[in-house]
């Protein structure tokens, strides 16, 4: 299958969750690999090579990151994965754990060895339970083929590895955050620097991956970095899980080849199928909750006319006036019937109730434009909303701690800037927005 590739080859072969059947299909081969015949340098080579980047959403090399941790002698290190998913759109790691929970456990391992952990942590969002009760199956499993716990296959390498329930909000899920709640404190991003590598978890250093960049890992070492960096384009290297979502056809977690274009991903018969129910298609969110929202004529083709791809560049072209970015792959689609003010009132709500209150613009912020989306939205709004909300945008954006402040103001300042006539539209009619949709904005003519 074209949409199965690296990650989810065997993720429908009956009882791959358990150990047995993951061995069967090649599981903890890498390991083997790792642990008999290469140093952790070599793994850290093979993940350099493989051009690999983070998989939580910002896109930064793993290798760099991993070469960043400080090694202070006799200062233990840690490898903490980051599986608290919680932005709107995105479900492919839960996907995957759920599905493939040794596929995460080997990656640990190897990335653990490569760090030079010996204790390890996956930090599970707490609504996942049972998704954390199919991996301590799993972690038991492995314990006792002799892959966790001291002397792993022989080779003198000790890990530890813990599943932690998270603290049931979506800050949790900012690396310093993430690092506080799994200390027990509440989860209130850090300042930085210094950076985990340096200073993280109980102040030692520390990475936090996400579990696909984690999962990335058993392919690299099974084929080499150099296999993985062949597929892709430039610098966006490899495979990428996909959750597509909204009004497709065949909506689902898929794994693209990162360099497919967008037009074959929503159309493509292996792919999504096109939109549901044969409607248009009028905006799209490709990377989560957090980043711009793009309309129609923008999805397929970049404002230069070029074939929009499914790389962290090709989404991004454009910047802000006529880009996104690929995030976390939360790819939402939106058809003719959905309406933009309210689907932007409804992610504002979500980081207004969401933001962790540490920062004043962003505490603020965050609930002032929910409030005025909200007006809008119930046919109480005036024009001079629009601007108002374009002000708070730029009053939250890049000023505070973590970048939830930016992740709400994004999406706000994006939707007004494709939208404005609809939310214009929402304004002037306030009786007619409650009971019908906009439809489709049209693309500005260029002179
Ligand atoms: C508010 C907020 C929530 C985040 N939630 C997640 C998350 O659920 N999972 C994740 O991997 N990264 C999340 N991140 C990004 C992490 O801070 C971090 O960059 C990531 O775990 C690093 O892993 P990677 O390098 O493998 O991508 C979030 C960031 C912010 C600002």
């Amino acid at each position: 299958m074209k949409n199965r590739r690296l990650l989810l080859e065997h993720v429908d072969v009956p009882g791959i969750d358990g150990i047995e059947v993951y061995v069967k299909h090649g599981g903890y081969a890498s390991l083997e690999k790792a642990l008999k015949k290469m140093s952790p340098e070599d793994v850290l080579e093979e993940v350099k090579k493989s051009g690999l980047r983070g998989r939580g959403g910002a896109g930064f090399p793993t290798g760099m990151k991993w070469s960043f941790l400080a090694k202070p002698e006799g200062v233990p290190r840690y490898l903490v994965c980051n599986a608290d998913e919680s932005e709107p759109g995105t479900f492919k790691d839960r996907y995957l754990m759920e599905k493939l929970p040794h596929l995460l456990i080997e990656g640990m391992i190897l990335s653990s060895f490569a760090l030079g952990a010996n204790q390890s942590y996956i930090y599970i969002r707490g609504e996942f339970m049972y998704v954390l009760n199919i991996l301590e199956k799993a972690i038991a499993e492995a314990y006792a083929k002799g892959y966790l716990g001291k002397n792993i296959l022989g080779s003198g390498y000790d890990l530890d590895l813990v599943v932690t329930p998270g603290g049931g909000a979506y800050i949790c899920g900012e690396e310093t955050a993430l690092l506080e709640s799994l200390e027990g404190k509440r989860g209130n991003p850090r300042i930085k620097p210094p950076f985990p590598a340096v200073k993280g978890l109980w102040g030692c250093p520390t990475v936090v991956n996400n579990v696909e960049s984690i999962a990335a890992v058993v392919p690299i070492v099974r084929d080499g970095g150099d296999a993985y960096a062949a597929i892709g384009i430039g610098r966006s290297t490899g495979t990428k899980l996909i959750s597509a979502c909204g009004n497709l056809a065949r909506p689902g977690v898929y794994e693209i080849d990162l360099g497919l274009s967008v037009e074959e991903f929503i159309y493509g018969d292996d792919y999504c199928r096109g939109i549901a129910n044969g409607k248009q298609l009028k905006a799209c969110v490709p990377g989560g909750s957090s980043v711009p929202i793009l309309p129609h004529f923008l999805v397929t083709k970049t404002a230069t006319g070029e074939d929009r791809l499914m790389t962290y560049e090709s989404l991004a072209e454009g910047g802000f006036s006529s880009g996104s970015m690929l995030g976390s792959g939360g790819f939402i689609i939106f058809d003719e019937d959905q309406c933009i003010v309210r689907n932007t009132w409804n992610f504002a709500r979500f980081y207004a109730h969401e933001s962790c209150g540490q920062c004043s613009p962003c505490r603020e912020g965050t609930g002032w434009m929910e409030k005025v989306l909200s007006r809008i939205e119930h046919g109480q709004g005036h024009m001079h909303d629009i601007d108002l909300l374009a002000d708070i945008n730029k009053k939250i954006e890049g000023n505070t701690i973590c970048p939830l402040g930016d992740a709400a103001a994004w999406p706000v300042a994006a939707a007004i800037h494709h939208f404005r006539e609809e939310f214009e539209w929402h304004i002037k009619h306030p009786s007619e927005a409650q009971t019908r949709n906009y439809g489709l904005i049209q693309q500005p003519v260029v002179a």
